[in-house]
């Protein structure tokens, strides 16, 4: 076989991927083979520097399990999940700002009252905060029946999930409006976090002197019949880390003022068609 430059070996990769039945996966595969042909290229990449790349994703995928995907955290710390974000869930002006899911959701959470609390285990270093507001549609006019689910760290910054003396469900609930469409939440003012750095991703982390902070925040999944669901976060305006989230999830519109005890933020859903 004759010598051939890097080009020509990529066109020939290329062309064995040029049948594949699902127009879809053809279209990923070739765009993927070729970015990854052309940064190899573009950087180098010694034999070494490939293999320590194999074994860290590898040792990726052996910290994965069913509490805990390794992958994504490390894709949400190179800012790819919430670019992925960015270019699924694009906003129309006016309407409520997406960021990133995480990993901490849990299906099935309490289903609450209006102005019911979130805390199941209050600890020490609470500081009470009601957040509450109006869900209302782009079109204008309040959303009966929308529904917020929503769930933060408590004030030790940890999820339930992540903390064996926590009850199960601590820090979660579900929300429905009435015909006014005003929600109340009472919680505890969120605190900022580290995302786990005992993995390869916080490895990673510290190797590019990175920190693993997330600033305080308070999820959300608002969505009401005919309205496009809205996955997203509000950040408290008085926390670090504000500039420098580790998973890139903070959007001007999303940072409000929680001191005082009180957070006033309307939900704004575009309709769905
Ligand atoms: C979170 O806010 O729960 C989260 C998001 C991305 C990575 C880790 C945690
Ligand atoms: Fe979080």
């Amino acid at each position: 076989m004759p010598n051939i430059t890097p080009e020509e070996h990529l066109a020939e990769v290329l062309a064995r991927y040029s049948e594949v039945p699902d127009a879809r996966l053809a279209e990923i595969m070739t765009c993927a083979i070729r970015h990854m042909h052309e940064f190899v290229v573009e950087v180098g990449l010694t034999r070494e520097e490939w293999f320590a790349g194999m074994e860290g994703l590898a040792a990726i995928g052996q910290m994965c399990d069913e509490k805990r995907q390794e992958f994504i955290l490390l894709s949400d710390t190179l800012g790819v999940s919430m670019l992925v974000e960015m270019i699924n869930h694009l906003a129309a002006e006016g309407t409520t700002e997406p960021t990133v899911f995480g990993p901490f959701h849990v299906d099935g959470a309490t289903r609450r009252e209006m102005g019911d609390s979130i805390v199941v285990d209050p600890m020490d270093a609470d500081e009470p905060l009601t957040i509450l507001g109006e869900v209302r549609s782009l079109e204008g006019g309040p959303i009966e029946g929308a529904t917020l689910d929503v769930w933060q760290a408590a004030s030790n910054g940890y999820y339930d999930v992540q903390d064996s003396d926590q009850t199960p469900l601590n820090m979660r609930g579900v929300y429905t409006t009435g015909a006014d469409g005003r929600y109340e939440v009472r919680t505890v003012r969120p605190v900022s976090y580290p995302v786990p750095n005992d993995g390869p991703a916080g490895a990673l982390l510290e190797a590019t002197g990175r920190h693993n902070w997330r600033p305080a925040h308070v999820h959300f999944v608002v969505s009401a019949p005919g309205h496009k669901t809205v996955i997203t976060h509000l950040f408290d305006r008085e926390s670090d880390f504000l500039d420098s989230d580790v998973v890139f999830g903070v959007r001007d519109s999303l940072i409000v003022d929680m001191n005082g005890g009180r957070c006033d933020y309307d939900f704004v859903l575009e309709p769905a068609a």
